[in-house]
This record gives C-alpha cells, sequence and structure tokens, in this order.
C-alpha cells in the first residue's frame, strides 16, 4: 500500500460509512481539526449546546425551583435507563450520579460489608490509578486481615485471565477491574472473567468508563454484580459530567452505600431525620445531583441507541483496523512499537502507537503550524500516543491524514523543536 491508494482507501470508506450522518450533530468550531481524543472528553453534541442553554435561560432563569418538579428530580433516572441500555442492563439498573471514584469507593465499600469473612480485593496493575488508589484506601479503612492482591501484566499491554484465575481464591470478596484499560485498551472477556469471580464466591465490580459507548454492554448477559463509568468520554457529557453505577437489581436491597445522604434517603422531602434506604438503585445516590451537567449526556444517549451498539462497535473495529494497517504500514519502520493488543476481540476503541519521542511527537500534531492540519490525540506515560476511535464522529480520512502527520513528523524529525517537560495535563 501507497499513501495514495490508502487514501483512495479512505474516500471509499468513508463514503459506504452507514453512520456517517452523525458527525454534523457535534459542534465543530474548525472543520479542519481531527480529533482523537474522544476517548478522553468527547466532542460536544450540537444538542447538548441547546439544550444547555434552554436548561439555563428557562428552566433555571424562569422556571427557577418549579423546575425540579417539572423535570430534574427524576432525570438522573431516566437517563440511568437509557445507559443502561446500551450497558447490557436493565430499566432501574443504572442511576447516573457523583464521580466514576466517588461511586467506585461507594459500591466496593458495599461488596466488602456484604462478603463477611472474605477480606481480599483482587485488581490489576492495568486498572486506572484511581480506581487503584481507592482500593488501597477501602483495605487501609477496613483494616486487619484486608489485603488488596494485584496482578501483574506480562506484558504491559493484557491481563492473562489465568493469572486471575490463580489470584482469586476462597477468601476474594471482590474483583474489580476495568473492562477496557486506559492506556492499552485491552478488553477483558466481561462473561469469562465475571464467571471466574462467581466461581470462587467473589462479586465483581467493572470499571466502564473506557468501554461504554465503544463496545456493546454485556452486564446482564455477564451476570455482572456492580459496575462504574463515566459520561464525559465516549457519552460525551462535556467536562466532568456526573458518572452512573450499575447494581444488579438483587442485589440492590441487600447492599448500603456507605454515604447515606438525602438523596438516597427513601423519601428526602420527608425531611425523616432517621435515614432509611431508598428504593432499588436509588439508595445509592447522595446528594443534589449537578443537573447542568447531566443534561448534556442525553443527545449521545439517543443517538446511541438510536444507531445501535452493534453497528458502532463495526464501524469501530473497521476503523481500528485501518488505522492498524496504516501503521503497519508508514508507521513501524520509523520505530513505533504496538500499544494495544492486535486482536479486535481484545480491544476496546482506541489504539495506543508506542515511540520513544512520543511526548514531543504529540507535541508537533497539536502544533498549527506542523503540517496541514491540527491532530490532536493523548498522550500517556512513558511512551504511548493514544489514538481514540469515536465512531458517530471519526472519518476514515482523518485517520488517514493522522498517520500521514504523524509519519512526516517522524520522517522529518519535526519533534526535535519542542521541551519534553510534560505539562499539568497531557
Ligand atoms: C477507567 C477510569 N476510571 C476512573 C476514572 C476517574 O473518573 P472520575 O474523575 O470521574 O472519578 C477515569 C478517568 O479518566 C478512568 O479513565
Amino acid at each position: 500500500m501507497d499513501m495514495e491508494s490508502a487514501y483512495r482507501e479512505a474516500i471509499t470508506l468513508d463514503g459506504q460509512d452507514e453512520l456517517s450522518s452523525y458527525r454534523s450533530r457535534f459542534f465543530s468550531g474548525d472543520e479542519k481539526l481531527i480529533y482523537l481524543d474522544g476517548n478522553s472528553l468527547g466532542r460536544l453534541p450540537v444538542e447538548s449546546k441547546a439544550i444547555l442553554e434552554h436548561s439555563v435561560n428557562h428552566e433555571w432563569g424562569e422556571r427557577l425551583i418549579r423546575s425540579w418538579n417539572e423535570d430534574w428530580f427524576t432525570k438522573n433516572i431516566e437517563l440511568g435507563d437509557k445507559i443502561a441500555a446500551i450497558a447490557g442492563a436493565s430499566d432501574g439498573e443504572v442511576i447516573i450520579t457523583d464521580t466514576t471514584s466517588v461511586n467506585l469507593y461507594k459500591l466496593a465499600h458495599a461488596a466488602l460489608k456484604f462478603q463477611t469473612g472474605r477480606r481480599r480485593i483482587v485488581t490489576d496493575d492495568l486498572n486506572f490509578p484511581s480506581d487503584l488508589y481507592i482500593l488501597q484506601g477501602l483495605v487501609k479503612e477496613f483494616g486487619e486481615g484486608y489485603e488488596l492482591a494485584v496482578v501483574s501484566s506480562r506484558d504491559g499491554m493484557t491481563i492473562d485471565p489465568g493469572d486471575l484465575k490463580a489470584i482469586i481464591d476462597e477468601k476474594t470478596a471482590l474483583v474489580s477491574l476495568s473492562h477496557v484499560a486506559f492506556k492499552s485498551a485491552f478488553r477483558y472477556n466481561m462473561k469469562e472473567v465475571t464467571a471466574l469471580a462467581h466461581e470462587k464466591g467473589a462479586m465483581i465490580l467493572w470499571d466502564l468508563s473506557h468501554s461504554i459507548g465503544a463496545v456493546p454492554g454485556e452486564l446482564n448477559q455477564s451476570d455482572a454484580d456492580l459496575a462504574v463509568g463515566c459520561t464525559y468520554k465516549y457519552l460525551n457529557g462535556g467536562p466532568g459530567s456526573p458518572a452512573f453505577l450499575y447494581v444488579r437489581k438483587d442485589l440492590q436491597d441487600k447492599l448500603t452505600s456507605p454515604i447515606w445522604g438525602w438523596f438516597g434517603e427513601k423519601n428526602p422531602f420527608d425531611f425523616e431525620l432517621k435515614y432509611r434506604p431508598g428504593e432499588g438503585i436509588k439508595r445509592f445516590l447522595a446528594g443534589t445531583p449537578p443537573i447542568l451537567s447531566l443534561k448534556t449526556i442525553e443527545p449521545t444517549l439517543d443517538m446511541m441507541n438510536e444507531a445501535g451498539m452493534t453497528l458502532i462497535r463495526q464501524k469501530s473495529v473497521s476503523q481500528s483496523e485501518f488505522l492498524l494497517r496504516l501503521a503497519e504500514e508508514f508507521l513501524r519502520p520509523l520505530g513505533f512499537r504496538y500499544g494495544s493488543p492486535a486482536d479486535p476481540e481484545k480491544r476496546g476503541s482506541h489504539v495506543s502507537l508506542r515511540h520513544p519521542e512520543a511526548y514531543r511527537i504529540c507535541k508537533a500534531l497539536i502544533d498549527p503550524d506542523v503540517g496541514e492540519t491540527v491532530v490532536i490525540p493523548d498522550f500517556r506515560d512513558p511512551d504511548n500516543i493514544r489514538l481514540g476511535i469515536t465512531p458517530l464522529y471519526t472519518t476514515y480520512l482523518e485517520i488517514f491524514i493522522a498517520v500521514r502527520e504523524i509519519r512526516d513528523i517522524v520522517e522529518n524529525k519535526l519533534y526535535l523543536k519542542y521541551s519534553a517537560e510534560r505539562e499539568q495535563v497531557t
């Protein structure tokens, strides 16, 4: 394959794309900008802008407190059901609330309390650091005899299910894992790993932050116990939009949230002085939901439920495979290595390419004075360039141009003029 034939293939594939109409439903301040970071902060849906304006001007500005009864009070449940539809869960099993970290704390705490006599938590070293911190904190909080067993990746990219199986034992209370790993995009087989945990009587808590809206959900099909995830990546909720949590229906009344806030109470507006846990999933709420940043999640959920996760996943795999073919042809000869599994079954929806100069290459890609256009990927230490595929708005042509820009930057050593000193947010 040469650049010309790769370009023609990109144009043909874009012409055949069944999801192409969704791109115009996202705001673009710069038509030429190539945004491959939707796995970190998703683009802004045009409808979310309108919703925000309406919510600020009409609901808050004019209707004021009346809006709680007119629209706001049940929004986190309604949108939770829409998330459930793409996560493979049922109505009433998902609710939007708090941050992923706080939700992980609440559910892991609830699981540890429920699993009396079991004191081991199992996780892996590909998991997101915040998750590891929360689990470390819980071990310290629960004290005597509690331990965190961390399975190590053998290749820095994947986890061998055999290594997990060996460490989950009859003392294990909880297995807590990211469904898709944030750096390598390694994806666990949810059904298989959930069964491994259940075989030994352990509960499982999945972090879906990098898989929700990117791969079809399998929570009920896998009989998963608990899950959390964020809404600002593939769900395009906006910076700091609230996260979600899932508790399988039969567990909801058996588990207790460690934070007894009024929104988790049976009826907050009874103002009862003694806490009574709310019904079902609501008992995992704590305080007032952030209405403005919650409402911006809805347009993407509607788009996803309309397009269907099967088609979204098909395009994600096809685009990732196209990207990997281009990388093999044009980037591997320049010193790039793969930071993501080759098998699409074991991958989420981003691809990591590794290069010793990854950080400075990212700087050059983002610099408007370099190349034909700005390309925004992201960088993860020590040497990963993460390229996020977001099927609702990524085009094949963008993938082609991004690879060509990376090649030009490396071939001509254009990265040399940038400092390797890291910025605060990478
Ligand atoms: C896999 C994963 N888990 C947890 C978090 C933390 O989310 P939050 O900031 O909502 O607590 C992130 C953030 O990017 C993440 O990628």
